[in-house]
């Protein structure tokens, strides 16, 4: 039976430590600043940006969300994310994808300066990231490496398996584990005999979006299991097969019309040694990297160190 892994709490732990190097920064003269680009109305964005926003002033530090429609184009975004390029108070830019088809979205992030690029989403951050000497990593990624080093779960020499091989988590988060020493295979939906690739894991990433699709067949005894997916699934049938009947998620579901649920099968958690819970997992470590990102840009922008 597996162990939860409580991201919130872990989440809470780094934002308090990132809050006493806001101040360090903050008494040497800078007020660490984000901008949160949102192009459209995309609900789960909304959600996602305003929390980001929220986290960043509760944490003394300046943040502001710019909206722009849905019907916004490349050029639009780029002068928007010029003249943020331009401003000495704002030392972190995120653009929140998906944008609008429109929207062409490797220019956009390409238009961020690195420095102030906090996704770590920018072709110079990316080869850093290769190069093992990035100062912004990914927020997903970072935050699960937080995992490990907090629970003191080894590294090195274990074998990875990531299923998932986007820009913003699979590929990053494999690049990571491999600086980190473990033997790395990044599977993905052409991948031959899937479960048993992932039954080789000591340490199990499920980033490909289908909700439950990672049941116990994809897992190892005693494997640590990391569920970054995060599906609305709205079919109660579902539901009730995943969770069973009498399950929250169906009070969840009669609330919202849908409960959020990870990559990963419910079932898993009897073979697991350690799980991340959707939500509650990944999900809030994402946004503590994020902040940690801030004041990290922040204080490169200004020659001051943090984290030290
Ligand atoms: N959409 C989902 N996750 C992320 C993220 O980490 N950064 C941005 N910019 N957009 C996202």
């Amino acid at each position: 039976m597996a162990q939860w892994i409580d991201g919130a709490a872990l989440a809470k732990q780094i934002e308090a430590e990132v809050a006493a190097e806001v101040q360090k920064v903050q008494a040497a003269g800078v007020n660490p600043g984000l901008a949160v680009v949102l192009v459209g109305e995309h609900p789960a964005s909304q959600v996602y940006t305003r929390g980001k926003v929220k986290t960043c002033q509760s944490l003394g530090m300046y943040s502001e969300r710019i909206e722009m429609p849905e019907s916004a184009t490349t050029d639009e975004v780029l002068f928007a994310v010029d003249s943020l390029n331009q401003r000495s108070d704002i030392h972190g830019i995120l653009v929140q994808v998906p944008l609008p088809p429109q929207v062409v979205a490797r220019d956009v992030l390409q238009a961020i300066l690195p420095d102030k690029d906090v996704d770590g989403f920018h072709p110079v951050n990316v080869g850093r990231l290769a190069a093992g000497n990035a100062v912004l990593k990914p927020c997903t990624p970072a935050g699960i490496m937080e995992i490990f080093k907090r629970h003191r779960i080894p590294v090195r020499g274990q074998r990875a398996v990531v299923i998932g091989r986007s820009d913003i988590v699979g590929k990053p988060v494999s690049l990571l584990l491999l600086h980190e020493d473990a033997t790395v295979t990044i599977c993905h939906s052409k991948t031959r005999e899937l479960p048993s690739v992932a039954r080789e894991a000591d340490i199990l990433i499920a980033a490909i979006g289908r909700p439950a699709l990672v049941d116990d067949t994809y897992v190892k005894d005693g494997a640590v299991v990391i569920d970054v997916g995060v599906n609305r699934l709205e079919s109660l049938d579902k539901i009730r097969e995943l969770f069973g009947e009498g399950s929250q998620r169906l009070a969840d579901h009669a609330r919202k019309g849908y409960t959020l649920v990870g990559d990963v099968h419910p079932r898993v958690h009897e073979k697991a040694s350690y799980m991340t819970p959707v939500p509650g997992g990944v999900g809030p470590l994402t946004v503590a990297m994020l902040m940690a990102n801030t004041v990290r840009a922040a204080a490169a922008q200004a020659r001051i160190s943090v984290f030290a």
